[in-house]
Parts: structure tokens; C-alpha cells; sequence
């Protein structure tokens, strides 16, 4: 079993100081290891009948194609503001190291439709949180919260709390 931590680079004080980032690229330069997290981040969700992957851009965007193809559902884009070009609903949040907005398209899912949301990355949970206010906007109904990393200590997954929420490396 590949050990996905290895593929995990940690970088002190980026984008700001204080921050550890934790970088993801060396996962996804890697055909085995890209492979094991989609995979893994896939795995809970198999029979759940997923109907839509979604998520938010940029990192988000990386694994959603791929867990939407392993899953037979279909892909819809979160994207930050000025980008998505039809009728959207929006919501505003705070992040680990700033703030930010978020939209999807109102028709983007349809009422009912089972949907997992899925990013790299769960720090404050803000941008998850916001992820699940537009999906309830669009009466969706929200199956899991699948994430590759899980900074436990910045408290996040108390603001997913009536969800499911998977990851798959946690860091405390
Ligand atoms: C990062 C990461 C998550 C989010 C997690 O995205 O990809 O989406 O932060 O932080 P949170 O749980 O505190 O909201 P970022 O906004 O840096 O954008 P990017 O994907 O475009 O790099
Ligand atoms: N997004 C929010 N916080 C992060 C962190 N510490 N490392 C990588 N991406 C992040």
C-alpha cells in the first residue's frame, strides 16, 4: 500500500508567515500516487449513487473529473467570482489566510440530486461550509465531504458537522 504522506511537501510560512502549507504537487506528479488518492478519496462513496461530483476551484477541480468518472456521476464547478458566465447563486467566507467568495450556476445541480463535494484540503472549513450553502441553495442533497487532507487542529469539520465527511490523511 503506497503511503500517500511521502507525497506530501510540507512549506513553512507560505503564503504567509505562520502558515504551513501543506503541498499536494508532488501527489499529483506521481502516476501511482494520483492514481491512490483518487482512489481513496473515492472509496466510501462507491454505492452511494452519487449523482454529481462538485467542487470548489482551483486544487478542488484536480480530483472532481476524476472521482465523477470512477463514480458515473457528472462534474459541476464552485468557481471564485466574474467566472461562470449564467445565473448563479453566491456566498462570501473567510479562509485560513484571507477571504474569498464563491458561486456556482442555479441550474448546476438539479432538486434532489445526490451530491459529493471534494477538495484537497479541509483547513477552517470555510470554503467546504460554503461549498454546502450553495449546493443547499440549489436543494441538492449533500452525501459527503471527501477531502485529501485534513489539518484537524484549525477545527473545520465542526462547521461540515450535519455531513459526512471522509479524509484521507489527517495531520494534527
Ligand atoms: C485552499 C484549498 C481548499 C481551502 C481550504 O484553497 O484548496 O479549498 O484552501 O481552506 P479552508 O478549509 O480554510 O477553507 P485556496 O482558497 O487557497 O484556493 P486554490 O484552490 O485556488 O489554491
Ligand atoms: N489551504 C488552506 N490552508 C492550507 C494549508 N495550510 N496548506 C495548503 N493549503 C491550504
Amino acid at each position: 500500500m503506497l503511503d500517500l504522506r511521502r507525497f506530501v511537501r510540507d512549506i513553512p510560512d507560505y503564503p504567509k508567515p505562520g502558515i504551513l502549507f501543506r503541498d499536494i504537487t508532488p501527489i499529483l506528479a506521481d502516476p501511482q500516487a494520483l492514481a491512490a488518492a483518487v482512489e481513496a478519496l473515492t472509496e466510501p462513496f462507491l454505492d452511494a449513487k452519487i449523482d454529481v461530483v462538485a467542487a470548489a476551484e482551483a486544487r478542488g477541480f484536480i480530483f472532481a473529473a476524476p472521482l465523477a468518472i470512477r463514480l458515473g456521476a457528472g462534474f459541476v464547478p464552485i468557481r471564485k467570482p466574474g467566472k461562470l458566465p449564467f445565473d448563479m447563486h453566491s456566498f462570501a467566507y473567510e479562509l485560513e489566510y484571507g477571504t474569498d467568495e464563491l458561486q456556482i450556476h442555479v441550474d448546476g445541480v438539479k432538486p434532489g440530486q445526490r451530491v459529493l463535494i471534494v477538495d484537497d484540503l479541509l483547513a477552517t472549513g470555510g470554503t467546504m461550509e460554503a461549498c454546502c450553502r450553495l449546493l443547499e441553495k440549489c436543494d441538492a442533497e449533500i452525501v459527503g465531504c471527501s477531502f485529501l487532507i485534513h489539518l484537524v487542529q484549525l477545527g473545520g469539520e465542526a462547521r461540515l458537522s450535519p455531513y459526512h465527511v471522509h479524509s484521507v490523511l489527517s495531520y494534527d
